[in-house]
C-alpha cells in the first residue's frame, strides 16, 4: 500500500455568493485516522465534509485522493470538475448525515443495495449478500425487510452507516450523525462509529460529543473563520487548547456538562 495520505486537502475555499465560508482549509488524511471536528453553528463544517466528496463543487484549493489531484486545472480560470470523476471520488468517500437521508418507499435491504446495484452495477443476489452483511456488521441483520418508518432513528441511522460502507468507502465522513437523536439513542450510533474506529477504519466526524470526541479520536480539528484554528491531539486540543477561540469555544460548550 502507498504511504500516500487518503485525501490531502491544500487552500481549500468555498463562497456561496458574497458569503466567504472555507478561506483555506489545509489538512492530511491518513489512512487509519479519525478526526473530530468541532466548530460554531455557522463555521462551514458540513460544508467542508460536503466538498470532500464534491456535494459542493470547491470554490478554489485542491483536494487530492489517493494520490491523485481530483479535476483539472485551467489557465486563469476555475478548475474543472468532470462528473465522471466525481461519481468515482464519491464512491470511495461515504457520507452520513444528520438526517439519515433513507428512501422512506424501500426496505431496509432496498436501501442498502441501491448504491451497489445502480452506482456499483452489482446484481440482486450479490448486492443482497453484500448489504447483509453490512447490516449484520450495525447489528441490524433482522430488520433487512422492513421499512424505514418502522424504525426508530438509531436504527435508522445504523442503517444508513451501512448503506455507506456497503460501497467499500477508503473513507466515512459523518455529518453530526446523532444530532437528530433521542438522548438515549445516542449510544448505540457511538458505538456503531467507535467500532469502525477501532477496526481502523479512516473518518472525519463533525460532533458535538466532545466526550466521544477525546475517546475516539486519534485527531481533533476546530475551525473558525473559515480555517483550522487549530489541530492535535485529543488531549492538546480539548483539554489545553492553546488558541483563544478553541478555549472560548470549549468553554462555552461545556456550560451544560457536569
Ligand atoms: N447551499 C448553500 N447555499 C448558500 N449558503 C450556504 C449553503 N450551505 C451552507 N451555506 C452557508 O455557509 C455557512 C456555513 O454553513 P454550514 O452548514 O457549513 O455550517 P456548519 O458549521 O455545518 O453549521 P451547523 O453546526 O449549524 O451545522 C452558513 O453561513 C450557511 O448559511
Ligand atoms: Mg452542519
Amino acid at each position: 500500500m502507498s504511504d500516500d495520505p487518503i485525501l490531502r486537502i491544500r487552500g481549500l475555499q468555498k463562497s456561496f455568493g458574497d458569503n466567504h465560508v472555507l478561506r483555506g482549509m489545509d489538512l492530511d488524511v491518513k489512512q487509519g485516522d479519525c478526526i473530530a471536528i468541532l466548530g460554531a453553528s455557522g463555521s462551514g463544517k458540513s460544508t467542508f465534509l460536503r466538498c470532500l466528496n464534491f456535494m459542493e463543487i470547491p470554490s478554489d484549493g485542491e483536494i487530492i485522493h489517493a494520490g491523485k489531484t481530483v479535476g483539472t486545472a485551467r489557465n486563469g480560470k476555475p478548475r474543472l470538475y468532470p462528473e465522471g470523476e466525481l461519481t468515482k471520488v464519491r464512491q470511495k468517500v461515504g457520507m452520513v448525515f444528520q438526517q439519515f437521508n433513507l428512501f422512506p418507499h424501500m426496505t431496509v435491504l432496498g436501501n442498502v443495495t441501491e448504491g451497489l446495484r445502480i452506482v456499483q452495477r452489482m446484481d440482486k443476489t450479490g448486492a443482497e449478500t453484500r448489504a447483509r452483511e453490512e447490516l449484520a456488521r450495525v447489528g441490524l441483520a433482522e430488520k433487512a425487510d422492513e421499512y424505514p418508518a418502522r424504525l426508530s432513528g438509531g436504527q435508522k441511522q445504523r442503517v444508513a452507516i451501512a448503506r455507506a460502507l456497503a460501497l467499500a468507502p477508503d473513507l466515512m465522513l459523518f455529518d453530526e450523525p446523532t444530532s437528530a437523536l433521542d438522548p438515549e439513542l445516542v449510544g448505540e450510533v457511538l458505538n456503531v462509529i467507535r467500532g469502525l474506529a477501532d477496526e481502523g477504519r479512516t473518518m472525519l466526524l463533525v460532533t458535538h460529543e466532545v466526550g466521544f470526541a477525546y475517546h475516539v479520536a486519534n485527531r481533533v480539528i476546530f475551525m473558525a473563520a473559515g480555517v483550522i484554528q487549530e489541530e492535535g491531539p485529543p488531549e492538546q486540543v480539548l483539554k489545553n487548547p492553546k488558541n483563544p477561540r478553541t478555549q472560548a469555544f470549549l468553554s462555552r460548550h461545556k456550560q451544560f456538562e457536569f
